[in-house]
């Protein structure tokens, strides 16, 4: 492992994100030793802490978030390499003062000036960061690299995105900017390209000839929490539509690479968002279904007659070749009823004369012949594979049968957190599982074409129950009723 020395400053260093996420991922990688020796991490945020009192906050949210076991030891000696500063981004002023502390803690730490920054906070702060980073604390002054990581979502559209691009852009080149989807760093999203290309059972049928259609769900039962501000200026398109789905569609659909390298995958990726369009020939309201759940307008920090959605259902088409014909359906949705985000690729049924011969001479009544490929990303990781056999016993039925294997039960150890593989592969220079700016601009290019003919469309927004699979509508997007949402 190359382990560079590494200052690693988070902005919005009391927040969610960083206490449920970020801190346990880096106690985890202290476990696992995957810290430089000379790492430290300085927490920024405006609320008024001491040293010891933020590491205090950070020990409680550890010790419920991590997905290790706790140990006080491991834990104390990481709590050394935490500090805080109290400061608001917002004032040009402070950047100063952040760039001091920074410095001056790395030089007494006698660690090269590496500084990782990680931007935290709600996106509308990126801009306002992105502009006060121009000047005390880019890329130029000192040795050493910066770099820096910036959440999602990336702009609010194509129009503002760009604006952020190009303030990051002033400040940091594009290698040094790592734009986080953390979906990338989870372990079955880069499962699909080896199940893929790594086993000749599936690449040549992945294409129209043999695939029906592709279901992409990312269900989530929480609702919003205590998130109301953000969500409600972002609603599921923008959060998750823009890109979670939109990646998982990606790499889930193709070209295949012909040398495993950051700039294939990247370019591959980039031209499949680009042959997405809503399903040729279908009115937008049944290519586009969104939704809010009930209950929505009493949460907290939501505008009482807010018009965000909560839920979105899509069918996509790829227009390549591989994939003409072939429906993508994407949905995703608050207080669903089962936390759960996979893919499914539905087979088409078999049709050919032998088939037929088979089922006539066994006298089997010809039920639905299903064969679907299931990739489970969360809860639980896993793929899933169903076929059809004679029910046994039994002369004349047909019954689905399924393998499913179970990947944390197959190998007995939980896949490192997607945030630990990501902040380990930023300190290690590594950009292959970010998205690149080509990505965002070609995901905000389709979002902003969607809800503008969404708009120019009914417009609607269906309700839908707490608890329920999403509003009834969505069974609307699906081809001919022989189609059904698999969950
Ligand atoms: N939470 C998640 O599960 C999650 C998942 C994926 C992506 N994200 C993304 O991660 C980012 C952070 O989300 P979050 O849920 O952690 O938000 P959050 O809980 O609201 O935290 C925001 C952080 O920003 C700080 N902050 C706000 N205004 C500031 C200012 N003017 N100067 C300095 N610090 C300021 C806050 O600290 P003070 O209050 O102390 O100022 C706090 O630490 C967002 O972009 C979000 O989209 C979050």
């Amino acid at each position: 492992l190359h382990k560079d020395d590494c200052t690693m400053v988070i902005f919005g260093g009391t927040g969610d994100l960083a206490r449920r996420k970020l801190m346990p991922a880096l106690y985890n990688m202290q476990l696992e030793d995957k810290l430089p020796d000379k790492f430290s991490v300085i927490g920024v945020g405006r609320k008024e802490h001491n040293t010891a009192g933020y590491r205090e906050l950070l020990s409680a949210a550890v010790a419920e978030f991590s997905t290790q076991t706790w140990d006080p030891d491991a834990w104390h000696s990481f709590a050394t390499r935490i500090q805080y500063i109290s400061s608001d981004v917002e004032d040009p002023a402070s950047f100063q003062v952040i760039k001091t502390f920074i410095q001056d803690h790395t030089n007494q730490k006698e660690a090269v000036h590496n500084y990782l920054y990680y931007l935290a906070v709600g996106p509308h702060l990126f801009l306002p960061i992105a502009k006060n980073f121009s000047g005390p604390m880019s890329e130029g002054e000192l040795e050493g690299w910066r770099r820096i990581m910036i959440e999602k979502p990336f702009g609010q559209d194509l129009a503002t995105a760009r604006d952020l691009n190009k303030a990051f852009c002033a400040s940091f080149s594009d290698r040094n900017i790592y734009r986080v989807d953390h979906y990338l760093g989870k372990e079955m999203l880069q499962n699909i390209m080896v199940v893929r290309f790594v086993n000749t059972v599936f690449e040549p049928l992945w294409n129209k000839d043999y695939i029906d259609n592709v279901q992409i769900t990312v269900a989530e039962n929480d609702g919003i929490g205590i998130r109301g501000d953000y969500y409600d200026r972002t609603g599921a398109m923008r959060d998750m539509v823009q890109s979670h789905l939109l990646q998982m569609l990606a790499v889930t659909a193709m070209e295949p690479l012909r040398s495993i390298d950051e700039e294939r995958i990247v370019s591959s990726k980039v031209n499949l968002i680009r042959a997405l369009t809503p399903w040729p020939g279908d009115k937008i309201d049944t290519t586009m279904v969104l939704g809010q759940y009930r209950g929505y307008l009493e949460e907290k920090d939501v505008a009482t007659d807010s018009s965000t959605e909560t839920y979105s259902a899509l069918k996509l088409a790829v227009n390549t070749p591989r994939w003409q014909g072939v429906p993508f359906y994407l949905r995703t949705g608050k207080k669903l009823e089962e936390k759960q985000a996979r893919v499914t690729i539905q087979f088409k049924e078999p049709l050919s004369n032998d088939v037929n011969l088979i089922l006539n001479t066994l006298s089997l009544e010809k039920n639905r012949l299903l064969n679907l490929l299931v990739i489970k990303v969360q809860p639980q990781e896993g793929l899933a594979f169903q076929f059809n056999i004679k029910k046994p016993g039994s002369a004349i039925e047909i019954v689905p049968a399924e393998m499913d294997f179970c990947q944390p039960c197959a190998f007995l150890i939980n896949s490192p957190e997607a945030y630990e593989c990501l902040i380990e592969d930023a300190i290690q220079g590594d950009k292959s599982r970010f998205s690149s700016w080509n990505e965002i601009e070609s995901s905000w290019t389709l979002i902003d074409e969607l809800f503008k003919s969404y708009k120019a469309g009914s417009g609607k927004l269906n309700l839908y129950e707490p608890a329920s699979w999403g509003p009834r509508q969505a069974d609307s997007i699906l081809s001919g009723g022989k189609v059904r949402w698999w969950s």
